[in-house]
């Protein structure tokens, strides 16, 4: 989704607002744009596309030099992906220029009001009414800016975060945000804002992040924060805890290659530290026993990816400990109207900790009495800060659009919490538990044994890169794992596939397959080894090419499948941690074969900040 980066310093501002932007880049955009006070005033350049051809822009139009400038990667949702539509947005004669990540709802009506007012709009965006309406309420008013501001968001509705410069103080950004994430980088005669810290990493580590209603003023060395009544709030700076390193692609081709690999590392990190002398130890992420032995009913709420790892961890959850448990799409639990109770627990999935969706349907559940628990890779994201408990995966930045290494980290995250409540519920002994701890610590080593079938999921890809179709099947957490499956191939590499729970294919969808169509099947739960292996055989006699991801132990007849993978030994509850491994690597292949932008793919951002 949209990015926002701001400088305000003595140094240019042009490098350091580009290098923000780039680094933004895995957020998802269409276009991109620079505001900044340069000496023929407040300059204004914007492109449709790829950050490079704004730098090109730029360039042509003789570069700029300004020591203080905001910019901004668009994520089109009102209005084309055009320069015109592109932010920032100027207000009324080109005196105020806002940049905006979030939908603002009200735009319509406030957009008529101030063509009343002669206000002319030059796009189609809800953010242009920002900005013409910031300029209406601060021209001919001796105020601060920020004090306009505060004015300005009173009276919008939605969401949003915002930085506007004017050309009353052309060493001023002032920020604002509800709802969508924003920073304050904390430099040495130098300030930032942005989207989130990987833009203002290469200039500090020094962070404070604005809650919800605040607004800052942001001066080359001062950083004012007020509340929505103009007090001034005392934020506690925070320090990056880790490296420029990790944002960086360090050699490999894409940052989905690299996150690949650092999954047994990203695994590692969230789950040994809380296995400790063959049991599963909770310290501070607010899961008591007390809480788990009462929880009534489980909630698992998440988008995407990590609603796929909630599957999977539903599954297992109920089978270990016998409580029900739901897995629900965020967007669609927050109008089902879902029957929450007190003694009920949320867990709530997110690698950004910033989805709208399942950050309202969080809210939604803790307004109505359940107790919260987040699992969650971006610290003190807003979902960090808003549940009730957090247990952090701990995973590092992730880049790439397509998630894996934090995926791979949820499910670790899950099987804890899986384990743990069993435990507590006394549904499985002591040395049932020792026997998933140690199982479960060594699931990172036995990553790494899945990522040597690199090479064989790279000569797969040349042959399967051409399909136009490919069906992905499992059953039960097999199936789970196959809808995580079918995602990564769509995502990166733009193939149709479906996911399907390999009973129910025959039930309508298996007319699409025909000579030479892709089946991947997955069957890592010995008890349905042969139920799956017939759904495989349906396939395989209407002219499906199958690979077969087979549990160990499996012993069916496999002669009708193309290319067979045999899992290590693994306690079967735990397989999708590993059973995903090659899928992610097929499907990154297929996308490199098919010459796709990997880490970019079209139409996706990274951090889904709007509803
Ligand atoms: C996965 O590859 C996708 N990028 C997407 O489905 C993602 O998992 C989803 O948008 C949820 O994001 P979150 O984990 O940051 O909340």
């Amino acid at each position: 989704m949209c990015g926002i980066v701001g400088f305000t310093g003595k140094d240019n501002a042009l490098p350091i607002l580009l290098k923000g932007l780039y680094s933004l880049e895995y957020r998802g955009y269409d276009s991109a744009g620079i505001a900044a006070f340069t000496k023929d005033g407040l300059t204004v350049v914007k492109s449709r596309g790829r950050i490079a051809n704004l730098e090109d822009k730029i360039h042509a139009e003789g570069g700029i030099t300004a020591c203080c400038g905001i910019g901004h990667t668009r994520w089109a949702t009102h209005g084309e992906p055009s320069d015109r539509n592109s932010h920032p947005h100027l207000g009324g004669k080109g005196k105020v220029a806002v940049v905006h990540n979030g939908i603002i709802e009200n735009y319509l009506e406030l957009r008529s009001q101030l063509e009343k007012h002669g206000y002319v709009f030059q796009s189609e965006t809800d953010t242009e009414t920002v900005a013409h309406l910031v300029d209406y309420l601060h021209t001919g008013k001796h105020e601060e800016l920020a004090m306009t501001v505060l004015k300005a968001i009173g009276m919008l509705r939605g969401s949003y975060a915002l930085g506007v410069v004017s050309m009353d103080d052309t060493s001023e950004i002032v920020a604002a945000r509800r709802d969508n994430p924003l920073v304050i980088g904390l430099g040495d005669g130098e300030n930032m804002i942005a989207s989130d810290i990987t833009a203002i990493i290469s200039r500090t580590r020094k962070y404070i992040i604005l809650d919800d209603g605040e607004v800052a003023i942001v001066r080359p060395d001062s950083v004012t924060v007020m509340n929505s009544f103009g007090d001034i709030v005392e934020k506690q700076p925070q320090e990056v805890n880790w490296d420029l390193s990790a944002a960086e692609k360090g050699g490999y081709e894409h940052f989905m290659i690299k996150e690949i690999m650092e999954q047994p590392q990203a695994v590692s990190n969230t789950i040994h530290p809380r296995i400790k002398d063959g049991k599963v130890v909770f310290e501070d992420e607010g899961l008591t026993d007390e809480r788990l032995a009462n929880a009534h009913h489980i909630h698992i709420i998440g988008c995407g990816s990590a609603l796929h790892a909630g599957m999977v961890g539903r599954s297992i959850i109920e089978k270990l400990s016998r409580v029900r448990c739901t897995a629900w799409v965020a967007s669609e639990f927050r109008y089902e109207n879902p029957i929450i109770e007190p003694d009920d627990l949320c867990i709530v999935i997110s690698q950004s900790g910033e989805t709208a969706d399942t950050l309202a349907a969080m809210r939604q559940a803790k307004q109505a009495g359940a107790y919260t628990a987040a699992i969650v890779n971006v610290v003190s994201s807003t979902i960090a800060r808003e549940a009730d408990g957090v247990l952090y995966l701990w995973a590092g930045p992730e880049i790439a659009v397509a998630t894996t290494k934090a995926y791979s980290a949820q499910l670790g995250a899950l099987y804890l919490f899986a384990v743990k409540l069993a435990s507590v519920r006394g549904t499985i002994t002591a040395a049932q538990e020792k026997t998933y701890c140690d199982a479960l610590y060594a699931v990172p080593k036995q990553i790494e044994k899945m990522l040597e079938t690199k090479g064989q999921m790279q000569y797969l890809a040349t042959r399967y890169a051409n399909r136009s179709s490919v069906f992905y099947l499992g059953r039960t957490l097999d199936y789970a794992a196959a809808m995580e499956a079918s995602l990564k191939l769509k995502e990166v590499s733009y193939v149709h596939s479906e996911a399907y729970a390999a009973g129910e294919l025959k039930h309508g969808t298996i007319s699409l397959i025909e000579h030479g169509t892709l089946v991947v099947a997955l069957a890592t739960q010995p008890e349905l080894y042969e139920k799956t292996i017939s759904n495989i055989r349906e396939v395989a006699s209407r002219g499906a090419e199958v690979i077969l991801i087979a549990g160990d132990g499996f012993e069916g007849d496999t002669s009708c499948c193309n290319y067979v993978l045999h899992l290590p030994k693994i306690p079967p509850e735990l397989s999708a941690s590993l059973s995903i491994v090659p899928l992610q690597l097929l499907a990154y292949y297929i996308a490199v074969e098919r010459s796709c932008d990997v880490d970019k793919p079209r139409n996706l951002a990274k951090s889904v900040t709007v509803e």
